[in-house]
């Protein structure tokens, strides 16, 4: 018996980098999508198969000494399989960027969760959540648990770590041009830069959350309204205080200007430093948005909201 889960990537909206501290996020799923198919097999083993590699492994090895990406699936594999006597092979099918801020890890550890997990139960999708938030961390302890959450659940959503999300109720009918620098990054270096730029600037941090906290409140109530243009200057200002904390670059900030031409507003998303920035746009200036980033041959797609979430099938 197979058993198949997709998930779709994310976009941080606003509140990335901040989230890590307690401030709010406003996230969205977004309609690319990794599937995971999951089989149980004879040979006792774990194989994962993707198109960043394989890994086949015996079950019961300490985790660290998975030194592979493909190590998160390897920790949930071996989790779910306990006291089931099998082998398993787990094959990746991803339509997200990998690595460049667009939940491409995240959507792997949910649907991933979902997949191995229906092979011997029917499980919650909170308890999913669960087992992906886990699986995360065995390659970036500090995540917040939002992209996941998004991932699992779809939709919008604002989310923070002590008081978890909450999935909006209106659908706002926006499309994000996404732009990749097609610089690679990591999420956990990226993130100890910015420990390491509010351990030096504490005062100025502790401002700049306050900032963002009440720029998120304001935009969840543009959200509610549809208001595109002033959700577009919010984005604005979000980029500043993220060039502040200095996850930004010159080939960022000229995607960014190039995507501001049309757009209402252009940002990074994600951990920054590389990755994708977004532009946001409805149909009067879609096209011509992605028409300013073909013109300086920036690799660019628009995307729009998905609701769905993690499906199994
Ligand atoms: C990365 O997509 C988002 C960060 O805020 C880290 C996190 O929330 O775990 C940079």
């Amino acid at each position: 018996m197979k058993s198949r889960a997709s998930a779709p990537g994310k976009v941080i909206l606003f509140g990335e980098h901040f989230v890590v501290y307690g401030v709010k996020a406003i996230l969205c799923a977004i309609n690319k999508r990794i599937t995971v198919t999951a089989e149980k097999k004879s040979d006792g083993k774990i194989s994962i198969k993707s198109n960043i590699g394989n890994l086949t492994s015996h079950p019961n090895e300490p985790i660290s000494k998975i030194k592979s990406p493909l190590r998160p699936f390897y920790y949930l594999a071996n989790k779910i399989i306990q006291n089931h006597n099998t082998g398993i092979e787990v094959v990746v099918e991803s339509d997200i960027p990998l690595g460049v801020g667009l939940g491409s890890s995240s959507a792997c550890c949910v649907a991933s969760a979902a997949a191995i997990s229906r092979l011997f139960d029917e499980t919650s999708k909170e308890d999913i959540l669960k087992l992906a938030i886990e699986a995360e961390k065995t390659i970036f302890e500090n995540t917040s648990g939002a992209d996941c959450t998004v991932c699992t659940y779809g939709g919008i959503m604002e989310f923070d770590k002590e008081n978890g999300f909450n999935i909006m109720k209106s659908k706002p009918n926006f499309h994000l041009v996404i732009a990749n620098s097609n610089i690679e990054h990591s999420t956990k270096s990226v993130v100890a830069s910015v420990k390491e730029f509010k351990d030096k600037n504490e005062s100025r941090f502790t401002t700049l959350c306050d900032k963002e906290s009440k720029l998120v409140k304001d935009v969840f109530e543009l959200l509610k309204e549809d208001n595109i243009v002033e959700i577009g200057k919010k984005v604005k200002q979000n980029q500043e205080f993220l060039e502040t904390i200095g996850i930004s670059n010159d080939i960022l900030r000229e995607m960014i200007k190039t995507g501001q031409n049309k757009s209402f507003g252009a940002k990074i998303t994600g951990a920054g430093g590389g990755g994708c920035i977004f532009a946001l746009t409805d149909e009067s200036n879609l096209d011509q948005t992605i028409n300013e980033f073909k013109d300086k041959k920036i690799e660019c797609f628009s995307v729009k909201i998905d609701f769905q979430g993690l499906d199994t099938f």
